[in-house]
C-alpha cells in the first residue's frame, strides 16, 4: 500500500472510461502522442512512478525496469507478454499482470476469419475485383479448399486454441493438437497429417521459429499455416520462400517478425492473407484488455493481490 497518491504511467492512448477509472485514485501521466511512447521517453518518464499500463509493442526491458525504482505493478494490455522483462520485474519486486481470458472468443473468431480467408481465396477475390479485372461468375473461378473433413492442427493448446478448435468442429473439421504437457500428437505427425496448421502457443526462448523450413518442408502441399500468436514463431523468411515455391498452399498472418515491417517478399504473394494484428481487435475486447489492466494496477496499488498475475 502506497501512502501518498500512487503515481502511474500509461504509454498510449486508452478510451477515457479507463482513464477516469485510474485517475479516480491515482495520479495519471500519460502519452497522447501517435503510436509509441519512444523507448527513451519511458525510461525518463518511469522514474518516480509506481505503476505502469504497458501495452504489447512497449519494450519493458531492464533499463526500464531499473530506472523506475518506486514501481510496484506492470500491468500490460495483452495476453502476451513478451515485451515485458518479468525476470528483472520479479527481482526488483514489481507484480507483472497481462489480460488473459476476455480476449479469447475475439481471437479465435479472427482466426477462423484468416481460416476461411486463405482457404477461400478472399483476399485474392478482393483484389480481382477492385483490379476491374473480374469478368463475371465462373465454374472454375478462384477455386478454394472446403473445411468440412479436414483436419485443423492446432499447435498449442490453452485458451484460444481450445477456442478456435470449437468453432472449428462447428465447420465439420477434425481437430488434432500438440501442447505443452506433451498430451495431443507429437508435433512432426501434426504438421505432415494437417490441412490447416493454426499456431497458439506464446513467444518465448522455445518457441522462436518453431515453424523454420524443415517444418514448411513436412506440411502437405495443399496445406495452409496460419499464425495469430506473436510472428517470431515462424521464421518469415522461409515461410515467404515455401510460399513462393509452393511448398504449402498459402498462409495466413496476423503477427510478423519485426511489426510493423514485413518481409518484402510477402507483399508480392497472392497465397498469403496479411492482417495488422487484429485478432483481439474488436471494440468490446479491447476496451475490456484496457479495463482489467487499469484494475489490476489499481489493485496492486491498494495493497491488493492482483486480478490476473502473469503465471
Ligand atoms: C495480446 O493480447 O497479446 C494480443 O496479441 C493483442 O492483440
Amino acid at each position: 500500500m502506497i501512502a501518498v497518491r500512487p503515481r502511474v504511467l500509461i504509454t498510449r492512448r486508452l478510451p477515457s472510461s479507463v482513464i477516469a477509472r485510474l485517475e479516480a485514485s491515482c495520479d495519471v501521466e500519460r502519452f497522447d502522442g501517435d503510436g509509441n511512447m519512444p523507448h527513451d521517453m519511458l525510461v525518463t518518464r518511469i522514474a518516480g512512478k509506481h505503476g505502469l499500463v504497458s501495452l504489447i509493442t512497449d519494450s519493458v526491458d531492464r533499463s526500464v525496469i531499473d530506472a523506475g525504482a518506486e514501481l510496484r505493478v506492470i500491468a500490460n494490455v495483452g495476453v502476451g507478454y513478451n515485451n515485458i522483462d518479468v525476470a528483472a520485474a520479479r527481482k526488483q519486486g514489481i507484480v507483472v499482470t497481462n489480460t488473459p481470458d476476455i480476449l479469447t472468443d475475439a481471437t479465435a473468431d479472427f482466426t477462423m476469419a484468416l481460416i476461411l480467408a486463405i482457404t477461400r481465396r478472399l483476399g485474392e477475390g478482393d483484389r480481382l475485383v477492385r483490379r476491374g479485372e473480374w469478368k463475371g461468375w465462373a465454374l472454375d473461378q478462384l477455386l478454394g479448399m472446403q473445411l468440412g473433413g479436414k483436419q485443423l492442427g492446432i499447435v498449442g493448446f490453452g485458451r484460444i486454441g481450445r477456442a478456435v478448435a470449437a468453432r472449428a468442429a462447428a465447420f465439420g473439421m477434425t481437430i488434432a493438437h500438440t501442447s505443452r504437457k506433451g498430451d495431443g500428437m507429437p508435433f512432426d505427425r501434426l504438421l505432415s497429417t494437417s490441412d490447416v496448421v493454426s499456431l497458439h502457443v506464446p513467444l518465448t526462448p522455445e518457441t522462436r521459429h518453431l515453424i523454420g523450413q524443415p517444418e514448411l518442408a513436412r506440411m502437405k502441399r495443399t496445406a495452409y499455416l496460419v499464425n495469430t500468436t506473436r510472428g517470431p514463431v515462424v521464421d518469415e523468411g522461409a515461410l515467404a520462400w515455401a510460399l513462393k515455391n509452393r511448398l504449402i498452399a498459402g498462409a495466413a498472418l496476423d503477427v510478423y517478425e519485426r511489426e510493423p515491417e514485413l518481409h518484402p517478399d510477402l507483399l508480392a504473394l497472392e497465397n498469403v492473407v496479411l492482417a495488422p494484428h487484429l485478432g483481439s481487435a474488436t471494440t468490446e475486447t479491447r476496451t475490456a484488455m484496457a479495463d482489467l489492466a487499469a484494475r489490476n494496477a489499481i489493485a496492486v496499488l491498494s495493497g491488493e493481490p492482483p486480478l490476473t498475475p502473469v503465471p
